[in-house]
Formats: structure tokens, sequence, C-alpha cells
């Protein structure tokens, strides 16, 4: 934080300021030899996270699990699963990352447990047994079938029918991940209490996991078709608004219970995961401080590489946003397929750059500043229970799941034993110990981007102006009260250029070399090239 003062500091909490790394932590690193990461795996590779200069870690799901769905079907949220470790495992994790600057934020599931959960397990015992109204449970419809026609996130009917009561339960995701009944008051006491016990732990902040879900239409009305449907080309999951199966008015109540626990600890962050329309997202702020410090903005995910679709993404999104509301954008997770493979290794310098020079918190996935891309998986080492559902889609995750390369050694000095998911072939080449030698890797680039945002107030948590482009290009100016800044990206391949009376010089291009050039009038750019310019005040 060189460059913002104590003042700043105050007026903008770190998770403004912040770069985020998310961790998968099955995927980091293994310091026991069973080819599952662990959280040792992730303590002892805390230096590769400070070198880089990020602020913080958000680990996906480390709690007791039979992973079904590798952690996010949780059977003790107070927990930490012998696979990934111990509770003193976690304790020691959080003490040397804090050691070094870095904060973590954890995986937050109150969506659903898993079907092992011993509240589950009590709930389907009977139909009157105490813990049957934990989770969502109706009687068949007339002809036998579902009570209604919600979906399930992984492909079929969102119910089940428990043969043994005759009731159908509800799983907005596997059947193995029953949904909990947070109109139940008591249901909602003890996953708050989970927060809790987290932060007194010592946790900087939570993801939270689907939150959109976690309050459903009362009455289970049927969610409408989607008019924009396309059939055997869209996910099946698409083929229905999603209006009444969650995205509720209450659950922004539920929220604001969240958000009010977490402000009873200093300077930490509730972070919701919604997928929806952008209007959408925005009520996940929620008012007068009551919703997300963020909602997470998968834009840059989910839409095509082209300068004209993200311009108007990025300024609809800017003009959308509450007052006061702050922003965040994410290139990548482990549900959705790599940068790199996405746009290639060319633009994949230039979305480092756009990630690191928007307005808002970056989330770095882990690989993605050395440039892993999506590893093809062999049928018979699937193991995404997506991809075993619905097979051949695409919907798969395990491509950006494999381990991270760290260096030139067998297994690319993940693990000592046999990795759960295989390796990348081009492991060899592309790993964190090659490219911190090379002044030219994607992960120096990403180093020096990160740096550079940190030292510059006016990146870190400046203003953003559109500024018009055509073609290729894309750019915008962030402006701060001593430093201006022009951001020009080229996301095509042939040389393009940027009109205007420029001046000033490059602080940073993905190219390298141009550093210090200056800048005059027209910018040129070469293909797959950005830059930043630092303009004359
Ligand atoms: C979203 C998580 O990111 C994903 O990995 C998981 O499968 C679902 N929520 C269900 O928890």
């Amino acid at each position: 934080m060189t460059g913002i003062d104590a003042a700043a500091a105050d007026a903008h909490p770190w998770w403004k300021h912040g770069v985020i790394y998310q961790i998968y932590p099955r995927s980091f690193q293994d310091s026991d030899g069973d080819g599952v990461g662990d959280l040792r795996g992730i303590r002892a590779r805390l230096g590769h996270l400070e070198w880089l200069g990020i602020d913080a870690v958000w680990i996906s799901p480390f709690y007791p699990s039979p992973m079904v769905d590798f952690g996010y079907d949780v059977t003790d949220h107070r927990g930490v699963d012998p696979r990934f470790g111990t509770l003193d495992d976690f304790d020691a994790l959080v003490e040397d990352a804090h050691a070094r600057g870095i904060r973590v934020i954890l995986d937050y599931i109150p969506n659903h447990t898993s079907d092992q959960h011993p509240w589950f397990r009590e709930s389907r015992r009977s139909r009157d047994d105490p813990r049957r109204d934990w989770y969502i449970w109706r009687d068949p419809a007339p002809d036998g079938g579902p009570p209604n026609n919600w979906l399930s996130a992984f492909g079929g009917s969102a119910w089940t029918l428990d043969e043994a009561t005759g009731q159908y339960y509800l799983h907005s995701f596997l059947r193995e991940q029953p949904d909990l009944n947070w109109r139940n008051p008591a249901v909602e006491a003890e996953m708050l209490e989970v927060i809790r016990f987290w932060m007194e732990r010592g946790a900087d902040g939570v993801r939270v996991d689907a939150v959109q879900k976690v309050i459903k239409d009362e009455a289970l009305r049927d969610d409408p078709p989607n008019p924009d449907y396309h059939p055997g080309v869209d996910d099946p999951y698409d083929a229905q608004l999603r209006i009444l199966s969650g995205d509720r008015p209450e659950v922004h109540d539920v929220i604001a219970r969240m958000r009010r626990l977490t402000d009873a600890y200093p300077d930490r962050v509730l972070i919701g995961e919604i997928y929806n329309a952008i209007e959408r997202l925005m009520a996940y702020y929620g008012h007068d401080g009551a919703g997300c410090h963020f909602p997470y903005n998968f834009q840059l995910i989910k839409l095509p590489w082209d300068a004209r679709t993200i311009d108007e993404a990025v300024r609809g999104y800017e003009s959308l946003l509450p007052p006061g509301a702050w922003p965040n954008w994410v290139l990548g997770n482990h549900d959705r397929h790599r940068v790199a493979s996405r746009v290639g290794p060319a633009q994949a310098r230039v979305a480092a750059m756009l990630l690191f020079t928007l307005r808002g918190t970056p989330t770095l996935y882990y690989g993605d500043e050395i440039g892993m891309r999506d590893v093809p998986i062999p049928p018979e080492l699937v193991q995404d229970p997506w991809e075993k559902n619905l097979p051949g889609q695409g919907l798969g995750r395990d491509p950006e799941r494999t381990p991270m390369q760290w260096d030139a050694s067998p297994s690319a000095g993940f693990t000592t034993g046999e990795p759960w998911l295989p390796v990348a072939e081009d492991f060899a080449r592309v790993n964190v110990a090659a490219q911190r030698e090379d002044p030219a890797s994607l992960l120096t680039l990403h180093r020096r981007l990160i740096a550079l945002r940190q030292a510059e107030p006016a990146l870190a948590l400046g203003r953003w102006a559109p500024v018009d482009a055509e073609g290729a290009v894309l750019a915008y100016l962030r402006e701060g009260e001593e430093s201006r800044f022009l951001v020009a990206l080229n996301l095509g391949e042939a040389p393009a250029r940027l009109a205007g009376d420029w001046a000033g010089e490059v602080a940073i291009s993905t190219h390298g070399e141009r550093e210090g050039e200056a800048v005059r009038g027209t910018l040129e750019l070469r293909g797959a090239e950005g830059v930043v310019v630092r303009l004359r005040a």
C-alpha cells in the first residue's frame, strides 16, 4: 500500500484497494503426498503470494465434506477436512498470512449442506423429526412428480424423492447438496454463527456461495420459461428464468443480517457470489450499507473478448453502480474456463492489464498469473459431477482446476504423490520458477501491474472515465488527485491506434520495452498490446 497514505487508508478499507487471489485448495500445494492440496501447502507457498504483491487470499472450501462437489458439500461448517489439515493448521496459516500482510477470506456456503451432514441425516429420518423443517421438503405433485419445475444447476430437476418418507427435498445443486430452509429462524441463527466462528478465528471476510439462492418463493411457484433460451445450444439450466427459485426480495434481509455480523468485527469483508444480470446484481449492494460490500461481477468471464462489447459493459456497470457502491472485476474462477484458454496467450497479457487497471477490486484466480490453460481431462479421469451429469457439453470444471505449476520437477512441484487431476503438459515451461526469472513473462507482468496499481492511488482508488475508441481498442482514464493515467488496450492481433492529443509517457506496456517512451498525439499500439500512459498534468 505504498502509494496510499494513512488518511486515504482510513477512508478506503483494504478490500477496496487490495488485490484478491483465489486459491482452490485441492490444487494449490500438497504437503503430504496424497495428491490433494492442503492448508500446510498454502502456508508453504505464501512467499509466492507476498512476492506477487496480492493483499488477500480467498480460499475455496476446506471444511469436512464427502467431496461430491469438492467441498461445496459441507458436513461441518466449523471444521477442517482431514485431507486439508486441522484447525491448528488453519490458525497457523492465518497467523503466517497476517504476518506477511495477507488477509484471509473464506468460502461460506449457506444455501446447502452435504446430504451426509448430521442435520440432513436427522431431517430425512421422518416427517416429524425436529430437523425436518431445516430443509425444504414437499409432497409430490398430484402426478407423483416433483412439487414444481425448478432446475438443479448441475442438470435435471432440483427435487429428489426420498422413498422412505414419500416426500421430495429441494437441492439447487446436486442431490447430495440439499438446500437449507433459511425461512426457519433456527437455521438462520445457526448458520450466522458460522460466520462468527470464523471471524473470531481470524478470518478477514467471507465469499458467500450462491447467496441469491438462500431464499426461494414461499409458495414454490414455477419458474417461468426463458424466452431467450436456445435448446441444444445453451446450458439446459438456462431454459427458465430463475426468479422464483431464488433472488427473492427477502434475501436482502438475510444478507443485511450477515452484514451486521460481519461489521461487528473491524475491517472484514462480505462478498456475494451472484450470477445474474447486472441490473439484478446491483440490488445485492443493499441499502445504507446493509448488503454485500460487493457482489462479484463476472462480466469479464462471460462476455466475448471484443473491445466494443467490453467497453459497453464497463460503461454500463459504472453507470448502474448505486451511490457509494464499490466495483470489482473477476477474470477467472474455479467454475469457468481459464482466461488464457478463452482469449489466448497474447490476449491474456492484455486481460491482466485490464483487470488491474479497471476501477474496483480485482480477483485473480490461482495460476492465471502464469497463463495456466484449461487442461483436457480424459473421460476416465473426470472428477467434476457436473461433467458426469452432462458429459461432453463443455460444462465440466476439472480443466480449470488442475494443479498449480510451480516448477519443472515431477508433478510441477505440486505433490510428491499422484495428483488428483492431471498436471498440464506444458508445465516444464509454464511454471512459477521459470517465469520469475523472465522479465518478459506473464508472471512478471502481473507483479509489475499489481505494484503499479498499489503505488498509484489513481489506479487503486481513483476515478474512471471512458474514452471513445474504435475497432479493437478499448480505452479509459484513471484519475486521482495527483496523477492521471490513460489505459489503452488492443484486443486485436493487428496494430491499432488511439487517436487523440495525448501527452505523457508509457508507464507500462504488455510488451515490456516501451516503458518511459514519450507519447504525443495519437497513441500507436502493436497487435495485442496494452499500455498504461502516465498523462502529463
Ligand atoms: C458456486 C461454487 O463456486 C461452485 O463451485 C459450487 O459447485 C456451487 N456454488 C455450489 O456450492
